[in-house]
């Protein structure tokens, strides 16, 4: 990724990267959607092991479609199937359209940051680098987590901690917060949430303020509030025998996920194609499968990335076109 002119993160290795990889290697040619382009490791592997596939790689974070103009240049006669836009994944509907692109053989979600949004400090996302409170994933939006920490009531911070990371002691890190006002960097607000949990569990379950960041962050980006309808508006669009997967981080996500997928495999109001029931039934073939795959990376991965070691894999099969 390119920061201030840098390229950094060369050595980011995507998650999961051979399974996904071999999942769309089976799907139609035409088209496949990477929905969270981040630093295309996904989007260039399918785009290498596929030939039959043109990858459309969407991404809200300017840096990130700065490095796939980098990218495209890497990728000799490949790159003619190489397109990246600027854009949030709820809309992709829309931009997809607007560069004539209907229907999908595939779309990828590899949800949550990057990581050149944690490693380059000036982001604002992680804790372990002093910086202003940032994290937004699209530089340009009104909301940054300094917002949220200088202005949410105890009662709103207290309730995004619970409902975005299960965080237990959330209206102590609230109260502790707003009392602590004002609150400008990273490194500040860290040591707040250390301060007001009990000394007795700072030792367990990793850096005390991981699930405030956490919590925080999908606030500012809105991350679950746009997760279901995205993912309902881009499987709309996969024809027959094409594939959706998506990776996620953390169990609210895996929630969402899972239930989009469960009301797709068994909504029988959205006909099989080959078979339109004017009277949706009960007894209507499927519109999705699930496809079984390893749904966790291995444990060798974990060691070498261990990012990845939260990651749950979910893969859905538009059902072909029957006889
Ligand atoms: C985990 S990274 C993707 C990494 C990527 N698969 C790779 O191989 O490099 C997630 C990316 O999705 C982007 N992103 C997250 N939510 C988004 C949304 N709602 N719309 C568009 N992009 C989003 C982030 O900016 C980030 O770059």
């Amino acid at each position: 990724m390119l920061a201030g002119g840098l390229l950094v993160s060369e050595t980011h290795e995507p998650v999961m990267l051979a399974e996904i990889v071999e999942l769309f290697a089976e799907i139609p040619d035409g088209v496949l959607l990477d929905a969270t382009l981040g630093l295309a490791g996904h989007a260039t592997a399918i785009l290498r092991r596929h030939s039959g596939l043109r990858v459309v790689g969407i991404d809200q974070d300017d840096m990130a479609i700065t490095n796939a103009q980098h990218v495209k240049t890497t990728l000799g006669a490949d790159a003619a199937r190489f397109d990246a836009f600027r854009g949030r994944f709820d809309d992709a509907a829309r931009t997809l359209r607007a560069v004539g692109v209907e229907h999908l053989s595939g779309a990828l979600f590899d949800l949550g940051v990057s990581s050149p949004q944690l490693d380059v400090a000036e982001r604002g996302f992680s804790y372990r680098h002093e910086a202003r409170l940032d994290m937004r994933m699209n530089r340009s939006a009104a909301l940054s987590a300094w917002n949220i920490v200088n202005e949410y009531s105890v009662d709103a911070l207290a309730d995004l901690l619970q409902r975005n990371a299960d965080e237990r002691f959330a209206k102590r890190i609230a109260t502790a917060i707003v009392a602590a006002r004002p609150i400008d960097t990273t490194t500040q607000l860290a040591e707040i949430v250390v301060s007001a949990i009990p000394a007795a569990t700072r030792r367990t379950g990793g850096h005390p303020a991981k699930r405030t960041f956490q919590a925080l962050r999908i606030e500012v980006n809105s991350e679950l509030d746009i997760l279901p309808g995205a993912l309902r508006d881009v499987m709309s669009m996969v024809t027959p025998g094409g594939r959706i997967a998506v990776l996620s981080y953390h169990s609210g996500e895996d929630r969402i996920v899972k239930q989009v997928m469960r009301d797709a495999e068994t909504d029988h109001s959205q006909p099989n194609i080959a078979t339109p029931y004017a009277h949706p039934s009960r007894t209507a073939p499927r519109a999705w499968r699930k496809v079984r795959v390893a749904k966790t990376p291995t444990s060798d991965e974990v060691r070498r990335n261990p990012r990845a070691a939260s990651a749950k894999l979910r893969v859905m099969q538009r059902c072909e076109v029957s006889a």
